[in-house]
């Protein structure tokens, strides 16, 4: 009798762990990480901090890169789902499209951690990311102090991306007073597919030709585009004097911002982004629902969320928060400064 009762309640609960997917804790997770694109420095680092938390957990990981193309991010993620992944982490390249990534695996009752950006009009299971209005409003606020009168001119990033639009919001809500008091006007908006440089040295050319020059500041989504606009400013010897806003603390960015060419980068500690993404999706995995902050309204849904802070960056915070974490070594951004400019910049007084 006692042998039927043991057989009985072990087949329940084997019964219970595959009805739920719940993986007993010694069968390692195998992570499925769709990234937009790894052309980015930000997204190299993010794809090598993820592998290395997934590695700590003694999870599998198998990364793709769908080189900014919607068709093939589905393709690469069905290809994962047949592979029998437990859990996607996605960066999607279009808001929308991606929807048919977590239906995928929906089908499939995978869950899905949609990564940095949000997969629209979906039910994945954690969105997690920085707050991406915040980002703005720091971008266009220590642009708008360094140049507080003139014509702004707000070059986004990919239209196909939310994050870019919670950025121009962001930026618009901090532009919003001095564009009623008419101390600023907004002289043009530019938006860069694919969040291309080259994309925004043209705009920023046809602004300044459009102006007849007289442009006193830009408001630039991320470091990428700040480059492209850049550019077309030094062309004109305009560099230095018109002030530009950036954003992920690339290698390039800090150097201009050393430089005096860029005013600001935003600086997004992306290890804490790896670690909890990466934590949570074993999590999912093995059934259980990780601690969020908060949940955002994503259409018909309600999607559990973790939102980080994002931190301004200039010359005057530069040691005190990205070469103090890392995130750049003094050495590395020694070696991509010109000689003498590392030792011009930590000897002037701020
Ligand atoms: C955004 C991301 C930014 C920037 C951009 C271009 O979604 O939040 O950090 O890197 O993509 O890749």
């Amino acid at each position: 009798m006692r042998v039927k009762q043991t057989v009985f309640i072990s087949m329940f609960l084997l019964g219970l762990a595959l009805a739920y997917k719940v993986r007993p804790q010694e069968t390692p997770v195998h992570i499925g990480f769709l990234l937009d694109n790894l052309k980015f420095e930000r997204w190299q680092r993010d794809s090598k901090l993820v592998q290395a938390r997934a590695g700590e957990l003694g999870a599998k990981i198998t990364v793709k890169d769908a080189e900014g193309n919607d068709d093939l991010q589905l393709q690469q993620a069905n290809q994962l789902l047949d592979a029998g992944v437990n859990v996607l982490i996605v960066v999607p390249h279009d808001a929308d499209k991606a929807a048919a990534i977590v239906q995928a695996a929906q089908r499939k009752g995978v869950p899905v951690v949609s990564y940095d950006r949000l997969i629209k009009n979906s039910p994945a299971s954690l969105y997690i990311s920085f707050d991406n209005v915040q980002v703005g409003k720091l971008q266009a606020s220590l642009v708008l102090a360094a140049a507080p009168q003139g014509k702004f001119f707000l070059i986004e990033g990919a239209p196909s991306d939310n994050n870019a639009h919670q950025f121009e919001r962001g930026q618009k809500l901090a532009l919003e007073q001095a564009e009623a008091t008419g101390s600023i006007t907004i002289a043009g908006e530019a938006w860069c597919r694919q969040w291309s440089r080259a994309e925004a040295y043209e705009a920023t050319v046809t602004a300044l030709k459009k102006s007849g020059g007289k442009i006193s500041a830009i408001v630039a989504a991320n470091d990428e585009i700040a480059g492209g606009a850049i550019q077309a400013l030094s062309e004109r010897k305009l560099a230095g004097s018109v002030p530009v806003s950036g954003q992920d603390a690339d290698l390039a960015g800090v150097v201009r911002i050393i430089r005096g060419t860029q005013t600001m980068t935003v600086y997004k500690p992306l290890g804490p982004l790896a670690k909890r993404a990466v934590d949570a999706a074993v999590a999912l995995a093995r059934g259980s629902k990780p601690a969020t902050s908060e949940s955002i309204p994503n259409g018909p849904y309600a999607v559990p969320a973790i939102l980080l802070q994002p931190i301004p960056v200039d010359q005057k915070n530069l040691g005190a928060t990205v070469i103090s974490d890392g995130f750049h070594s003094a050495e590395e951004i020694k070696r991509a400064l010109a000689p003498g400019e590392w030792e011009k910049f930590t000897s002037r007084k701020r």
